[in-house]
C-alpha cells in the first residue's frame, strides 16, 4: 500500500458522514492540537500498544532518513491511553492530510476517564504501509530519533513533548519513557554547537 493515504481515507471516508466524530489520539494529536474541535477529554483504548515503529518521512524526517513516529500495536490485554477530541466530519479533510505517511482512519471504541464509551477513529499506521519500520530495541528507536529532523522539525521534539503530555495525562508508558531517557542521554553526551 502506498505510504501516501489521502485517496485511500477519503475513498473509504469512515465516519465522515457523520456530523461530529469521536477522534482518539495517541501521538503527536495529544499535544500539537492545530485542527478544530468541540470538546476533548482524556480517553484510552483496549488491546492496543503505542509504538515507534511507524516511519515518518514527512514531518520528522525525510524518505532518505525517516525519523520514527508511533503507530498502534494489536497487543492484547494492554491499554493506551491519549486525548479524544470531538470534531466536525469536516476536520477529516485537514487531518488525512496531516497523518498522510501511512495512516489510515480505523473505527476503535474509546473509554473516557468517567467510564462511559463512544465509538470513533483513530489513526493507525499498519505494517503493510510503505514508510513503516517495525519494532527495534528502544536504544536504536532513540539513536535513529536523534539523527532525525524533517519540515516539521526535530524527531527529538516529536518524542520528548509525546513524553511531557503524556505524564500531564497521569500516563505512564514504558516504551516511550525509555526512548526518552535514551535521547536525552545521547543529547547530552553530543558536543556543543559552536555559534
Ligand atoms: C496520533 O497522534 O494519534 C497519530 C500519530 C501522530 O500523528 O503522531
Amino acid at each position: 500500500m502506498s505510504h501516501n493515504t489521502v485517496e485511500e481515507n477519503r475513498r473509504r471516508n469512515l465516519f465522515g458522514d457523520q456530523a461530529e466524530v469521536w477522534l482518539f489520539g495517541y501521538g503527536s494529536l495529544i499535544y500539537l492540537v492545530d485542527f478544530p474541535y468541540l470538546e476533548s477529554s482524556p480517553a484510552s483504548i483496549e488491546g492496543w500498544s503505542r509504538r515507534f515503529w511507524q516511519g515518518s518521512h514527512d514531518h520528522r524526517g525525510t524518505p532518505d532518513n525517516p525519523g520514527r513516529v508511533v503507530t498502534l500495536i494489536e497487543d492484547p490485554g494492554a491499554v493506551c491511553g491519549g486525548m479524544a477530541f470531538r470534531v466536525e466530519a469536516a476536520v477529516f479533510a485537514q487531518l488525512d492530510e496531516r497523518e498522510k505517511n501511512g495512516y489510515l482512519r480505523v473505527a476503535t471504541e474509546m473509554t473516557f476517564d468517567d467510564g462511559t464509551t463512544a465509538t470513533g477513529v483513530t489513526y493507525l499506521a499498519g505494517a503493510d504501509n510503505e514508510a513503516y519500520l517495525g519494532a527495534a530495541s528502544e536504544l536504536e528507536i532513540a539513536r535513529q530519533i536523534c539523527r532525525s529532523r524533517g519540515p516539521s522539525g526535530e524527531n527529538s521534539d516529536y518524542l520528548l513533548d509525546l513524553a511531557i503530555a503524556l505524564r500531564e495525562l497521569g500516563l505512564r508508558d514504558d516504551h516511550v519513557f525509555e526512548i526518552e531517557t535514551q535521547v536525552n542521554r545521547i543529547l547530552a553526551e553530543r558536543p556543543a554547537r559552536n555559534g
